[in-house]
């Protein structure tokens, strides 16, 4: 159980903000607004689900921080272990044929996890640093296969594989594309299975499989022999909860196999529960070569991230000496011991077969009672992720604003600043109020999401209706 058992500090509010406006710069924000605000909520305590800032206002966190707290917070027992490792040990490197224990515990602890279908596991700090890991190792795999023109990698535009060079680069957000002269060469784009979006008026299983068409289209329009892999999220997250329908994955896999190109899941956000098995694409029924996980695998207690692989690329990395790749705190002894007793929580408390069997389909029907709501165009969820799209008109996806689908943009901040005001934090992609809360969530906390977000929705009509 989570729990709470150190005081919190009496911090200065106002000089935090103030010296937050001064000096820091905080990720994906715009730092003018930030100014204009007076500086950013400062969190300072959390407990369970609940999140508790400075002026004392507590929130239930609908995004497990930022899609990572799969374990909810207050561990004590994440605490300990990071203490105990830090006492013992707390830094070794594994450039000079060195490793430590936690290391090489967790890499076989992920292994298992994966059935022994990925039994070769590298880490990394972030998200973006494993799929870094992904673009170097493919495109290397293929040099040393003697295929050296395979280079290209297939994504899908709006998803998100992180914010490193390689991350935006790989990653389908045009605006993040923008900034910074992206993508690098050799990253191609395909369609999304985002239904509600851009397939509204057709069929959903031919409009699954028209998005796989659409990366068998891209690979023979690149020639096979051009192309690397495939990557994708089972579903896409930060585009807004894109759950394709159930027949896409198993059609992409089928084509990757045809072409035999690399099967890439980053399951930074589906990794580790969130869909109701340990990765994504155990519930979608796929196998991939490569898979990158980050977020739920330390619960976000530390830094860790991990890229396994599966043994037929590794027998020909082998080949090639030193893989010249790697960082100083690749496989950090502490983040790895917070993360294998982050593991051992999540199976000891059945909070993968919770989200599976009970939490999960709870979550479905709580949404479902929105669907009345005339704001509401869909609900969806799958596990412990969820969204709730925003409409002008029921029964429609138009956008308050104009346009359709993927248009909008001013309705979802409006929704989702009423909602934090209410006591709930959820996020806002475009029109699209997403959710992934703790693992740990009770059926009372759903109800209350639920809730709070029909108040949001309710306060916010006039509003929505002067767009
Ligand atoms: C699917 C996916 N991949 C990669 C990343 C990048 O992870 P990080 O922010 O740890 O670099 C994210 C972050 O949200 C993500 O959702």
């Amino acid at each position: 159980m989570a729990s709470q058992t150190l005081a919190p500090r009496n911090y200065d509010i106002a000089e935090l903000k103030r010296l937050d406006v001064a000096h820091h710069l905080p990720a994906q924000q715009d730092w003018q607004l930030i100014e204009d605000m007076g500086g950013s909520t400062i969190v300072t305590h959390a407990d369970g689900c609940t999140i508790i800032d400075g002026e004392g206002r507590r929130l239930l966190d609908g995004m497990a921080g930022l899609w990572c707290v799969n374990a909810g917070y207050g561990r004590n027992e994440l605490a300990e272990v990071a203490a105990r490792q830090m006492r013992e040990l707390p830094f070794y490197n594994t450039f000079f044929k060195t490793v430590t224990p936690p290391t090489v515990s967790l890499a076989a602890r992920i292994a298992g996890l994966t059935a022994g279908t990925l039994p070769h596991v590298f880490f990394n700090t972030s998200g973006s640093e494993a799929n870094d890991t992904v673009l170097r190792m493919v495109r290397h795999y293929w040099k040393l296969k003697g295929e050296p023109t395979r280079t290209t990698i297939i994504s899908r535009w709006n998803a998100y594989h992180g914010s490193t060079v390689a991350g935006v680069s790989l990653g389908g957000m045009r605006f993040m594309h923008e900034q910074g002269d992206l993508p690098i060469p050799g990253v191609a784009h395909v369609r999304q299975p985002y239904w509600f979006g851009e397939g509204f008026d057709q069929d959903p299983a031919q409009f699954a499989a028209a998005c796989a068409q659409a990366i068998e289209d891209k690979i023979l329009e690149l020639g096979p022999e051009n192309v690397a892999a495939f990557i994708g999220e089972p579903v896409q997250g930060a585009g807004g909860v894109i759950i394709p329908h159930e027949t896409y994955w198993l059609a992409v896999a089928a084509i990757c196999r045809k072409y035999g190109i690399l099967l890439v899941a980053d399951e930074v956000i589906c990794g580790f529960g969130r869909l109701g098995q340990w990765f994504g694409h155990q519930h979608f029924g796929f196998t991939p070569d490569v898979m990158a996980m980050a977020k739920g695998l330390s619960s976000g207690y530390l830094p860790i991230s991990a890229t396994a692989v599966a043994p037929h690329i590794v027998e020909v990395l082998k080949t090639g000496g030193d893989f010249v790749h790697g960082f100083t705190y690749s496989g950090h002894p502490v983040a790895a011991a917070v993360a294998e007793a982050n593991i051992d929580i999540l199976a000891r408390e059945g909070l993968i077969a919770r989200t599976r069997d009970d939490s999960g389909p709870y979550l479905v029907r709580a949404l479902a009672t929105l669907n009345d709501h005339p704001l509401v165009g869909e609900t969806r969820s799958l596990g412990l992720i969820g969204a709730v799209e925003i409409v002008s008109e029921p029964g429609t996806n138009r956008r308050f604003g104009g346009g359709e689908g993927m248009a909008g943009g001013q309705a979802g901040p409006i929704v989702r600043d009423a909602c934090i005001a209410r006591g709930l934090m959820v996020r806002a992609i475009r029109d699209t109020i997403v959710m992934s809360p703790p693992l740990i969530i009770t059926h009372a906390e759903i109800d209350q999401l639920v809730a709070t977000i029909r108040a949001a929705l309710d306060a916010s009509h006039a509003a929505l209706l002067a767009l």
